[in-house]
């Protein structure tokens, strides 16, 4: 699988803290090593940590600036994906961005910084029209792994859900 950190650029505001709780549930679960926001609330901390503690894994979630971020991307050699509906189209650059084994992928909150189009390698469209950061970086990961993020084994976990048909089927660590 290709490594994939998330940043999210941009301050909290107020009614956010359901969408960034999804949006660092929807990285780890597709495999996201760590996500990066500018300020981390302990709610959100402990959150994450109880989810990992649980289902495994050892998703990150840390408190940074988002230029950091970027440096320290551009030092490991990620290629810095920002996700936007004014961008390039994913299936015009998927390709391209498939021959890249790490990824810093961007998203923003409700407004973006215009440096961050300039600092970023690909500005990436999926579609052109206005949604929400949570399924464009969902989609983006999935095109990105073939779907071999759907595979990931978390290790290190309580509860492990045996995938059933019909009804639920949990095994429980001894
Ligand atoms: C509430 S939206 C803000 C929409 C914003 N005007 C934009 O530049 O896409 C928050 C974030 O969702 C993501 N997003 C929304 N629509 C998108 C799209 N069609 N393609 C890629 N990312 C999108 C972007 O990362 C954006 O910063």
């Amino acid at each position: 699988m290709k490594s994939v950190k998330v940043v999210r650029v941009g301050h909290r505001y107020v009614r956010d803290y359901r969408t960034l709780t999804h949006l660092c549930l929807v990285s780890r679960a597709l495999g996201a090593e760590a996500i990066y926001l500018e300020e981390v609330e302990k709610e959100l901390k402990d959150t994450v940590a109880d989810v990992n503690r649980t289902w495994g894994g050892d998703f990150a979630v840390i408190e940074e600036r988002w230029k950091k971020v970027f440096q320290d991307a551009k030092a490991e050699g990620r290629a810095i994906v920002h996700l936007t509906m004014y961008g390039t189209p994913l299936q015009e650059k998927i390709a391209e961005l498939r021959k890249r084994d790490s990824f810093l992928l961007v998203v923003g909150g409700p407004k973006v910084p215009g440096e961050v189009y300039k600092l970023s390698d690909y500005n990436i469209a999926v579609t052109s029209q206005p949604h929400s950061e949570i399924a464009a970086l969902a989609i983006t990961v999935h095109d990105l792994q073939k779907g071999e993020e759907l595979k990931k084994v978390f290790g290190d976990y309580k509860l492990r859900i045996v995938p059933s048909a019909k009804g639920k089927q949990v095994e429980q660590k001894s």
